[in-house]
């Protein structure tokens, strides 16, 4: 694998602030050792303010006063927040929720996917964008939209949306007897006699049928990976400039791996505090703990994630550098965290990481989100944090990417699946994968995340692949002859194409003689214990056949069963059960793992070994004493 330069940068709204201190800011941020500025992905209004009345004046000049002070423009499109005449022209283009209210006009993200006159206004306004600015020299990457998906924006239950849905399943089932059949609508006398018949899986009496709402999760998703590929094939005809667009943590509503098969480079937006208090599902102690680092785990697992979208290219596009304002609690980073977080995102792999933002908004919707600046121009102690690692780049200018020892399989269908039909409250695939994560990191494991359709495990120790609720026949014979040791379970193959229960039951893995006979979920408060250590918690399944078992219930039940290097866990392990697992996986692949002490977590390039110390008191290691907040990296083969 080739190296890749690091870079850092920063977001900047030219149009919030007079031009007079444009140059200014410019020159601040070269000063500062900033390579990349990403601009106008909010700036519809100035850049068209009433229709047709285009003023490209002062983005040229914006663009330009960047470029001569040596930066280089990431262009965003800026679809995200159509203005209001926008809306005027296509009264029904907003998203629909499922109370079928229409979500308005007033902040950003009011379009649905599925609407046809907004995506012909995207394409206009897109390609006359990439017609001015694809051949800028300083344009030097481009954005498409914004976050698709923020906000929860992904799902409308518009007519715009009811009319390509019917169309999509004319398309997929070609019969609606086909479509009737599969999702076996003889259920509760569901059937339709045309595909003009099916309406929208919301406001149904009691739940609705889950392999309709799958279809729609489906059908959803594309739109996204359409509105998405309409924006990029329309600048790639016009720029040579590489395509990004910036993603973010947690959101599993669309494929990601789809939308970014169609970009050169996947970036996402990482707010660690605003994720530990708004995402991460955890006890208070744990979040009190880590209430200023961030969850040791949630960034680095989607740092992963997201080089495996941008198939190896990849950026934090909007890095936290100070206190948010969106969620519950917004406490500033402890100092050294900003530094912390960015050299982390490197380690695993990143080209670029930009802060968020350049200067505090002192107007609308988030003046009480940091920046690099204050409103009034002075430095936020970010700005010295950033300094730092800009300093230090000189004596680690590039990384040199490896492979992993160790991998996970992530399947956004899967996530669907278990948000359709979860069995009880709290299970979730995101969470179940996430544990299986923190877990390999725990043992000090570098880890590369998978897309489902990957054909090809060589190279890796240890596959993980929990709660991929359908797999495809051409995956299970991939992990199945990997040689790789894979650890399946539980729901793996639970469900056929269109969630309905295969017989043979599930898992019907080659050459594994288990099968799921019964599955439970648990109550939080009513784990069941494993012999030798760790436990079951929330979804527990009654394993039988003929394989080895590795794991049993204290009463003796098989939880955990094995055919060569196929091992299939039925339930929720606990960290205790999981860790036992990755030591035992790993053991057999001859992967080495060193067990974290305190909340350090580790990660390798091909030349480095980084180390990260996100708990709050010092940790010994490699005979240093490394502070809450430290970074320590040294050679590595
Ligand atoms: C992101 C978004 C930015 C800004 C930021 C605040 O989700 O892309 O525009 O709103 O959050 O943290």
């Amino acid at each position: 694998m080739t190296a890749l330069t690091r870079t850092l940068g920063t977001c900047y709204y030219p149009e919030h602030w007079p031009e007079e201190v444009w140059d200014q800011d410019a020159a601040r941020m070269a000063a500062l050792g900033l390579t990349w500025v990403r601009i106008g992905e909010f700036a519809w209004s100035r850049i068209e303010p009433a229709p047709g009345d285009l003023r490209w004046d002062w983005l040229d000049r914006a663009i330009a006063v960047l470029g001569a002070a040596g930066l280089r423009v990431v262009l965003g499109t800026p679809t995200a927040t159509p203005p209001r005449w926008v809306l005027d022209r296509y009264p029904d283009m907003l998203a629909l929720d499922a109370e079928g209210r229409p979500r308005g006009f007033g902040s950003r993200r009011h379009y649905c996917f599925s609407h046809q006159g907004y995506l012909e206004e995207c394409r206009r306004i897109v390609a006359l964008l990439a017609d001015r600015y694809g051949t800028n020299p300083h344009v030097a990457a481009w954005q498409t939209d914004n976050e698709y998906g923020c906000h929860d924006t992904t799902i409308s239950h518009s007519a715009a949306a009811l009319a390509g849905f019917r169309d999509w399943c004319a398309q997929r089932y070609q019969s609606v007897e086909a479509l009737n059949r599969a999702w076996g609508n003889v259920f509760w006398s569901m059937e339709y006699d045309s595909f003009d018949a099916i309406g929208l899986p919301n406001l149904t009496v009691t739940e609705p049928n889950p392999a309709h709402v799958l279809a729609f999760r489906r059908y959803t998703s594309d739109q996204v990976v359409r509105f998405n590929r309409v924006q990029a094939e329309l600048i790639r005809a016009r720029s040579p400039a590489p395509i990004s667009h910036n993603f973010m943590g947690q959101v599993t509503d669309f494929d990601h791996f789809a939308v970014g098969r169609d970009l050169e480079i996947a970036t996402w937006d990482s707010y660690p505090l605003g994720f530990l208090e708004d995402r991460v599902v955890a006890e208070d102690a744990y979040k009190r703990r880590f209430a200023r680092q961030g969850d040791p785990d949630f960034q680095a697992f989607h740092h992963d994630l997201y080089r495996a979208c941008g198939r190896g290219r990849w950026w934090v596009m909007e890095q936290q550098p100070g206190p948010v304002n969106w969620a519950p609690y917004n406490p500033a980073p402890l100092p050294g965290m900003v530094r912390l977080w960015t050299w982390e995102a490197f380690a695993h792999g990143a080209e670029a990481v930009c802060y968020f933002r350049w200067r505090q908004a002192p107007f609308a919707q988030e003046q009480m989100h940091a920046g690099l600046l204050r409103p009034d121009s002075a430095e936020a102690p970010a700005m010295a944090e950033a300094a730092q690692v800009a300093a230090e780049l000189a004596e680690a200018p590039q990384v040199a990417p490896a492979p992993a020892p160790v991998a996970i399989v992530f399947d956004y269908e899967a996530d669907w699946s278990w948000a359709i039909q979860p069995h009880g409250r709290g299970l979730g695939y995101f969470g179940l994968v996430l544990d299986h994560y923190r877990a390999l990191r725990r043992a000090g494991l570098s880890v590369d995340i998978l897309p489902p359709d990957t054909d090809d495990f060589s190279g890796y120790g240890v596959v993980l692949a929990p709660g991929l609720m359908h797999m495809a026949d051409a995956l299970k014979t991939a992990l199945a002859t990997s040689g790789a040791q894979v650890l399946l379970g539980p729901r793996s193959a639970a469900r056929d194409g269109d969630f309905a229960i295969p017989v043979p039951l599930p898992p019907a893995l080659p050459g594994l003689d288990a099968t799921v006979a019964r599955v439970e979920s648990l109550r939080p408060d009513c784990p069941v214990p494993l012999a030798g250590g760790g436990a079951v918690t929330g979804y527990l399944e009654a394993l039988e056949g003929g394989a080895e078992v590795v794991l049993r219930t204290e009463a003796g039940a098989p939880v955990a069963m094995r055919a060569g290097t196929l091992t299939y866990m039925g339930g929720w392990g606990d960290a205790a059960a999981l860790d036992r697992l990755v030591a035992d996986l790993c053991a057999r692949a001859g992967v080495e793992t060193e067990t974290m002490p305190g909340s350090l977590r580790r990660r390798d390039t091909g030349t480095e070994r980084f180390w990260f110390n996100y708990g709050p008191e010092p940790v010994e290691i490699e005979g240093e004493t490394l502070p809450p907040a430290g970074v320590l990296r040294r050679p590595h083969q």
